[in-house]
């Protein structure tokens, strides 16, 4: 009997030990210690013992009955205690992966030129205005001195939307707006970023495009100042060694008018396809301000003089950045719009 009982001992205390789960330790639970499990067995078998045997062997029953319900219940422990162990495991947060990817976007081309060109002259010292993409025909055109058979006034050539009412055709009608509300206090300095409209569309020109005019105001403004200014734009805004070119040419609302020339950056003024073999190329209009225009304005042309200018922004951008088709520029293209930072 006692030989038996040191059986069952070594072997439950082997299979509780290799449970794997609480099923499996349950089963050994009725296996064992159920009313019909092997150690009530043996006990019953108790009384086929001599008398002198049975209190020890008894005895030893109670005790293996004892032990075996203790490593049932340290095996519980055992499996509790692994299962949370391994939850810990997978639940664990490993701060040294790489994050999960997102994309932040980032500026267009455009804007990115747009806010270089406006860095420069506020840091020239001009301010920022702005004025409608709407506009009357009166400060689109009559007010700068835009004759009424002007080409740029041709149903062809502009969006209207009544007789008096169309889109804005350039940045310039922002000149006079600014000189109304201003006038009569000098100095004036300001530039005016913004979105513009004309009835084309090609490889080089957009129904809508971007300018940025300027125009400064004031006592002995001279043509100097203006290619001085100019000349300090496109040095900052290209290569500091960059040079400008003036060409006479005409505008309504400026006199003298001038055309700008940058010296071409592809090949350096030695001529290439880009600039037509010429070596330079066009990036601006300018001129003085026509007195006409000053005194619809408000101000004095006997008394102040001042200078204006006007660059079409997705000109500087191709130039800037070597962009071969304007449609690019609009035609949302993530491959193209990710090399601009
Ligand atoms: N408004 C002109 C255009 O759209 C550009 C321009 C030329 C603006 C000369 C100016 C200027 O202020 O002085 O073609």
């Amino acid at each position: 009997m006692l030989h038996k009982l040191a059986e069952l001992e070594e072997s439950a205390a082997r299979a509780i030990e290799g449970a794997k789960n609480s099923k499996e330790l349950g089963e050994l639970r009725v296996r064992y210690l159920g009313k019909k499990g092997a150690l009530t067995a043996l006990l019953r078998r108790m009384g086929e013992l001599p008398p002198e045997q049975r209190p020890r062997a008894g005895k030893r029953a109670n005790a293996l009955r004892s032990k075996l319900e203790r490593l049932l219940e340290q095996g519980e422990e055992r499996l509790r205690e692994a299962a949370a162990a391994s939850r810990v495991e997978e639940e664990r947060i490993d701060v040294t992966l790489p994050g999960a990817p997102f994309n932040p976007g980032q500026k267009h081309p455009l804007t990115l030129v747009l806010e270089e060109i406006t860095a420069i002259f506020t840091g020239l010292g001009f301010q920022v205005a702005r004025g409608p993409e709407i506009e009357s025909d009166y400060y689109n055109f009559e007010a700068l001195n835009l004759p009424p058979d002007h080409p740029a006034r041709d149903m062809h050539d502009s969006f209207y939307f009544t007789d008096q009412i169309l889109l804005r055709t350039h940045t310039s009608p922002v000149q006079i707006r600014t000189m109304e509300l201003k006038a009569p206090a000098l100095p004036v300095r300001i530039i005016a970023p913004g979105k513009v409209y004309r009835r084309d569309d090609d490889a080089t020109h957009s129904p809508m495009f971007h300018q940025v005019e300027g125009l400064a105001v004031d006592r002995g403004v001279t043509f100097a100042d203006l290619k001085g200014t100019l000349l300090a734009f496109v040095q900052e805004m290209f290569d500091r060694g960059q040079s400008i070119r003036l060409r006479p040419s005409f505008f309504p609302f400026t006199e003298p008018s001038a055309e700008v020339d940058i010296a071409c950056i592809i090949c350096r003024g030695k001529g290439c396809r880009v600039c037509g073999h010429s070596g330079w190329l066009e990036i601006l209009g300018c001129g003085m301000v026509h007195p006409r225009v000053l005194e619809v304005s408000g101000y004095d042309p006997e008394d102040v003089t001042g200078f204006a200018f006007g660059m079409g922004v997705e000109r500087i951008a191709m130039l800037k950045y070597g962009i071969d088709d304007l449609r690019l520029l609009f035609s949302n293209d993530l491959r193209f719009l990710r090399q601009f930072r």
